[in-house]
């Protein structure tokens, strides 16, 4: 099992090549994939990762070495995908409101396509009709999630076509021929509990059989990692039993054996990654010491958007006093990545590492007060490989000719 990277590593890293600094551990990634893997080896399953969570065309490089497919929710992602060597046939687009356009682009590129609206799936129907088989992305009314930001499958959410019209999309699969050969449900990000997919399951058992082209179900991401000590996660292992006893209830519902798909996106490269920033100033107030770092949620925005934790450890005095400290970025807005934390003691100069910054960090960054963005390392095998380089300002100048 791989330790994770060690302060001094990472110290190392940020000194080599600069902060702020996003480094990858490609063994993580390996060792996660084999858990999910070898926790579902008894059902038929297939993985795709939801690349949403980081998009460097080396993490999919990887992650395509070790077998995955990619579940892509814009026509870009589709196409940074193939770039990297996916086959079409291992790539999933999961659409979410979407121009028919870009579904159309999907279609003529040859890959897997999950449609969300009544009004696409519609179009879909006019014009390929049988010829080409399509996922239909259901909304399963479960409320699920870590936060209401990360929850998509309850009642209220613009998410899938809610499972109440189901009767809508059995007249269109009808009236079109459509050859349906997948349902998709995703309810929401760190799911801790192995049930809510059961739940997710047994609604699908309801509707399968309207399906006679169906070849897989897939229930999509959301899988929790841990955060912080003794946090709860999801348990594959046991959720793979949960679904085995599902199937040994509901034996053959479609016919014919379904494969399960599953989206995951941060189990598999959330704990992978660090962010390292460096602190530029200690402010002393009657309220909190703020340690101002050479960062901020235009960076790392998972705790302003999510309220996320994230462990955070001075790199450069891993052995110092306990001290409790209010880290805070540099943006000119309140910008807060945790309060009254305890941390080892901090000076002006010293780095300080961000924990599971793997899963939409680098990835929901932005040029926020235009500040440049990160570089990022990849470790493999004991080596370093720079896979992007830190912006310049050059980048913020291009695509912005100069007319007055
Ligand atoms: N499949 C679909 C259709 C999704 O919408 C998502 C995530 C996933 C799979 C992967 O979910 P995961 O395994 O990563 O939880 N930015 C938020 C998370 C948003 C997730 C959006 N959809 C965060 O940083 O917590």
């Amino acid at each position: 099992m791989p330790e994770q990277l060690s302060p001094a590593y990472l110290k190392k890293l940020a000194n080599t090549y600069g902060t702020p600094l996003y480094v990858y551990h490609a063994e993580k990634i390996k060792e996660q994939y084999e858990r999910l893997q070898k926790a579902f080896a008894q059902i038929n399953t297939r993985f795709f990762y939801a690349c949403k969570a980081l998009t460097n065309l080396n993490i999919l490089r990887y992650i395509r070495s070790l077998g995955a497919g990619v579940d892509c929710s814009s026509i870009f992602e589709v196409k940074l995908a193939l770039h990297a060597g996916f086959s079409a046939a291992n790539i999933l687009y999961t659409s979410n409101g979407i121009n028919f356009i870009e579904i159309e682009e999907a279609q003529q590129l040859g890959v897997i396509i999950n449609i969300d609206s009544l009004s696409n799936l519609e179009k879909f129907g006019r014009k390929y009709g049988h010829t080409y088989p399509v996922g239909v992305r259901l909304r399963p009314n479960i409320l699920a999630g870590g936060h209401i930001k990360i929850s998509t499958g309850h009642d209220k959410s613009k998410f899938g076509i809610p499972v109440d019209q189901i009767d809508k999309v059995i007249a269109l699969v009808e009236k079109y021929n459509m050859r349906i050969n997948d349902l998709h449900i995703h309810t929401g990000s760190d799911i801790k509990d192995a049930d809510v997919f059961v739940k997710g399951i047994e609604i699908l058992f309801d509707v399968i059989p309207h399906f006679a082209d169906l070849e897989s179900i897939d229930l999509g991401g959301g899988f929790k990692v841990s955060y912080q000590e003794n946090d709860t996660v999801t348990d594959v292992e046991l959720l793979a039993k949960k679904l085995a006893e599902a199937f040994a209830a509901h034996p053959n519902p479609a016919g014919r054996l379904l494969q399960v798909w599953f989206e995951p996106g941060k189990f598999l490269v959330s704990e992978s990654g660090y962010f390292i920033t460096c602190v530029n100033v200690i402010k002393e107030t009657s309220s909190a010491v703020f340690v101002s770092v050479d960062s901020g949620f235009n960076h790392l925005i998972r705790p302003m958007f999510y309220d996320a934790y994230h462990r955070i450890e001075n790199i450069s005095n891993p052995e110092g006093e306990w001290q409790k400290y209010s880290v805070v970025g540099n943006i000119c807005e309140t910008d807060t990545f945790a309060w009254d934390r305890n941390i080892r003691e901090v000076h002006e100069g010293d780095y300080l590492a961000f924990y599971n910054a793997g899963a939409y960090g680098f990835e929901m960054s932005s040029n926020f007060n235009s500040r440049l963005r990160p570089a990022e390392v990849l470790v493999k095998d004991g080596q370093t490989h720079l896979i992007r380089e830190r912006e310049k300002l050059e980048d913020l100048l291009k695509n912005q000719p100069r007319v007055l």
